[in-house]
């Protein structure tokens, strides 16, 4: 099932961002997976691969992720709301996402995730439709379709703010993330 949204969604013109990217960025890790992750877009590196979260700031959400010992090519399915390169990194406007929305929900009912991760404010709001500060949201586990939910900081948000202190957004994600692998590891 997952391949044959690979083929479908590669060619999609459903928006304009077609007509400015390289690459549709579907998927990377494991459509058997238990965990799905979904961030916001894709940014230029993606776009040139073809894969999500390849550049800096996949980097720096995989090395958190071992931290806490998931796999990210193994224990995760990682995806984006949106499959396209949004011109100079901007958010995705809301047609974008909606026009996007089908593929998402493709990618849901095929990896059939017990728990989902939501990177970022654009994720939350596409998934949850909770438009909020992800200081106050992060680390809340939430519902969504019978699944377990949980918001984290975006790995760019991490980038920016890079100190290793505790109570720092980085030593908070990493807390999000075990708890997501407890959560994982009850079921
Ligand atoms: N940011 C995202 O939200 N997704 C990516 O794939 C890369 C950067």
């Amino acid at each position: 099932m997952t391949g044959s949204i690979l083929e479908a969604c590669s060619d999609c013109k459903a928006c304009d961002l077609a007509t400015t990217r390289q690459t549709v960025v579907i998927s990377r890790g494991n459509p058997e997976a238990d965990l799905m992750l979904i961030g916001e877009a894709p940014g230029a590196q993606e776009d040139m691969q073809g894969l999500p979260f390849v550049g800096r700031s996949g980097r720096a959400l995989d090395q958190l992720l071992r931290e806490v010992d998931l796999d990210p090519a193994r224990d995760l399915y990682i995806c984006n709301a949106v499959k396209c390169r949004p011109p100079n990194n901007r958010r995705p406007k809301k047609a974008e996402l909606a026009a996007c929305r089908s593929w998402l929900d493709l990618q849901l009912a095929a990896v059939d995730p017990k728990v989902i991760v939501l990177t970022g404010a654009t994720a939350v709001e596409a998934i949850l439709g909770i438009k909020g500060g992800m200081t106050q949201l992060r680390g809340q586990w939430q519902a969504w379709s019978g699944r377990a939910v949980m918001p984290i900081f975006h790995p760019s948000y991490l980038l920016r703010n890079p100190s290793k202190a505790a109570g720092a957004p980085i030593d908070l994600t990493r807390q999000d993330l075990a708890a997501v692998r407890r959560r994982l590891c009850e079921r």
